[in-house]
């Protein structure tokens, strides 16, 4: 059920909004099956209510009602409206998995204080910084997986993303130490079922077996790693600039140091929305790339013209780049964006009273085939031929709580894609593609995409 619409802080924000008497648009009736069928077909389900409903339409979510839209005009009409007049979807479900601390679930002041102390680690120079440590855990990560005989590149994929955003937060220099911690990190993933994102009703306990005590055994373990670290971070280090230490030297508005419990929430948010995410990029990236031989050879083209794979080259390389865009947009991993209403909004036709919610629809708004003819066909030149609005194409999300590390996601995917296709031969070993299966807030590939080298590429020796 929805929690109750806070009242506290509510901004004195109708924005040009007509606040007659709330009308809203229809949509499937009941709870449970309208999120159950959200939970295991994501998308068929939104594409059958827009059908059926129109958009946009109302869904009357487990974890509050929401109207949904994937329409330009209508999402930029909710990015328009002064940040005020939202707070986080779902906090009643949220701050048990992250903690009230999580910029997820932070709101007003609060929030954008916690964005201006994290956006340096995601800027400019400093994500240039990062480039040759991502090239050099792609060439490791791929010899240990080559080693190992089977190859996907789900679990590639994983472990590629999961060191590189271990070793950002924690910096890299206790390989033992990013090991451990990639370990605890991979089970508190693997214990995020669904239903724990969709209802506070499953935060129950079962003799140790229900899905939540399974998610909290996992945190409580990565929580005893990162106990430790935080102390003898604090004991015997000073000038690391990794985002942990940062946090750790972090200070309220009054000069007190932030709480442990601060800095759990913000590493749980970091590690949980910023490696799985870009894994399930990557891997779909993977899939599409190798059953799409004529895109495959313009990419193979352009990395070959380039002197070398170097981070520099690499992210200036714009069929690299379109391929990228082009595999967020056909699968974006969070299908939809939600945002609370503290005021009531006019959208379109409707006024939506507070404590409503908008969500709005990536993956309508993605295959919406007046914007992206043939939708379904994976087409990276679409991104060279034309710019698309931000109300048009939202992998990342938007407005004031657009992704963080979007700009760190895309530099890491340009990284990891251009070094691997840049040097070695692969060939899917499933002949059947992958196609979209919940995991838990995110959307993933329902198959691993198991994958083998079939050789090494001339132009492969520059830059190990
Ligand atoms: C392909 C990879 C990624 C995708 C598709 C993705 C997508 C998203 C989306 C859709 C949102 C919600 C935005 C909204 O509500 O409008 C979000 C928020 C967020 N993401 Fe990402 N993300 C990715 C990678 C990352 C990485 C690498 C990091 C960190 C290093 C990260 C950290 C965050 C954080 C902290 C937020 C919360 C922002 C806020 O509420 O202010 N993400 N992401």
């Amino acid at each position: 059920m929805a929690s109750p619409p806070s009242t506290a802080g509510t901004p004195d924000v109708t924005g040009s909004q007509d606040v007659a008497a709330p009308r809203l648009p229809a949509g499937p009736r009941g709870s449970w099956l309208p999120t159950l069928r959200l939970i295991r077909q994501p998308r068929a389900a939104m594409e059958g209510w827009v059908q059926q409903y129109g958009d946009p339409f109302l869904l009357r979510a487990l974890n509050g009602p929401v109207v949904v839209t994937g329409r330009e005009d209508l999402i930029r009409t909710i990015h328009g409206q002064d940040p005020a007049i939202y707070s986080p979807f779902a906090t009643g479900t949220m701050v048990p998995l992250m903690g009230s601390w999580s910029m997820l679930i932070l709101e007003g002041d609060p929030h954008r204080r916690e964005r201006r102390l994290m956006m340096p680690m995601f800027h400019g120079d400093r994500m240039k910084a990062y480039g040759d440590s991502i090239r050099q855990i792609v060439v490791e990560q791929f010899a240990a997986h080559r080693q190992r005989g089977e190859l996907t590149a789900l679990d590639l994929m994983t472990d590629i993303s999961l060191e590189t955003i271990v070793r950002t937060i924690f910096g890299g220099d206790d390989r033992e130490l990013v090991m451990r911690l990639m370990d605890a990190s991979r089970r508190v993933v693997a214990g995020a079922n669904p239903l724990l994102f969709f209802t506070p009703k499953a935060h129950f306990s079962c003799w140790g077996l229900s899905p939540w005590d399974r998610w909290e055994a996992a945190k409580r373990e990565l929580f005893e790693l990162l106990d430790r670290v935080i102390v003898d971070r604090s004991e015997s280090e000073t000038d690391r600039d990794d985002i942990l230490s940062m946090l750790c030297a972090a200070t309220y508005e009054d000069g007190q140091p932030i709480t442990r419990e601060h800095i759990y929430s913000e590493l749980m948010t970091f590690l949980f929305a910023g490696h799985e995410t870009t894994a399930l990029s990557l891997t779909w990236a993977i899939d599409h790339l190798y059953r799409n031989p004529g895109v495959l050879s313009q990419l193979r083209r352009e990395l070959d013209s380039l002197d070398d794979d170097s981070p520099a080259k690499l992210a200036a390389a714009p069929y690299l780049k379109a391929t990228i865009q082009e595999t967020l947009r056909i699968h974006p991993i969070v299908t939809e964006t939600l945002r609370k209403l503290k005021a009531p909004l006019r959208l379109g036709d409707y006024t939506l009273p507070a404590g409503m919610a908008v969500g709005l629809s990536t993956v309508l708004a993605h295959h919406n085939p007046a914007t992206y003819p043939d939708p379904e066909s994976f087409r990276p030149e679409r991104f060279i031929e034309r710019s698309y609005s931000p109300f048009e194409y939202m992998p990342f999300g938007g407005g004031h709580r657009r992704c963080i590390g979007a700009a760190f996601a895309s530099y890491e995917m340009a990284m990891v894609l251009g070094t691997l296709v840049k040097r070695f031969e692969f060939e899917l070993t499933d002949p059947l593609p992958a196609v979209p299966r919940r995991r838990n807030i995110t959307i993933g590939p329902s198959s691993p995409v198991p994958f083998r080298v079939v050789g090494e590429r001339p132009s492969a020796a520059v830059n190990v």
